[in-house]
């Protein structure tokens, strides 16, 4: 490594807080599509995630309109099943309202501490993956509802449900409202040791 990568930069530090900061799971998109460029930017960033053992667990689903539309499909088929037709009909508006979709997924293992350490690296990988949109001003709705974990779920996209394990169903677009978050003071969450 060089070290002008490795020697701080405190120009920046600011901003990479101010992303980190005022970074927030989106609800309410704009209705156009951002397309796939800034999100395959995104997942290039993505893979420079901390990974122990350069696993590279992740896999990235771009999801297309014809995937999209069979998602949604099923989506309300399930909400329909568990809560009935109205719930039904809401989950469609909700979803047919979300401009774009892409999936992210881990590779499994049978072994547990890799198969949470890959899970961890996927993780990361998200984080470094919505921050970057985030700045290019791409908001990202990380979703893990129950559909997500139905074997048709994972056929729809054609994931492979023995080989890999879905990390998460994301939204994204241009977020049309920021909500508001709010977090614990630091001392809540730092313990000092001796
Ligand atoms: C692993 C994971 C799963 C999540 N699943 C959902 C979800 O199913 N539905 C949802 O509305 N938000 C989901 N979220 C987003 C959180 O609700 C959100 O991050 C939290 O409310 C904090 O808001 P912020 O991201 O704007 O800081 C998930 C986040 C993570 C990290």
């Amino acid at each position: 490594m060089s070290d002008s990568a490795s020697s701080p930069r405190p120009e920046t530090a600011e901003d990479i807080a101010d992303v980190i900061r005022s970074r927030r799971s989106i609800n309410l998109f704009e209705p156009q599509a951002p397309g796939t460029a800034d999100l395959l930017d995104a997942i290039e960033l993505a893979r420079w995630a901390p990974n122990h053992g350069l696993t590279e667990p992740w896999r990235f689903y771009l999801i297309g309109e014809r995937t999209a539309a069979e998602i949604v499909d099923f989506a309300v088929e399930f909400e329909t099943a568990a809560k009935g037709e109205k719930a039904g009909l809401a989950r469609r508006k909700r979803l047919e309202g979300i401009p774009a979709f892409f999936v992210a997924t881990c590779r499994k293992s049978d072994k547990a501490l890799l198969q949470q350490e890959d899970y961890a690296a996927c993780c990361c990988a998200v984080q470094n993956l919505m921050l970057y949109l985030w700045h290019r001003g791409i908001g990202v709705k990380w979703t893990t509802g129950a559909v997500t974990r139905e074997q048709r779920f994972y056929d729809v996209v054609g994931i492979d449900s023995e080989a890999e394990m879905i990390v998460g169903f994301f939204w994204y677009g241009r977020p049309k409202v920021v909500p508001v978050q709010k977090r614990r003071e630091v001392a809540e969450v730092v313990v000092d040791t001796p």
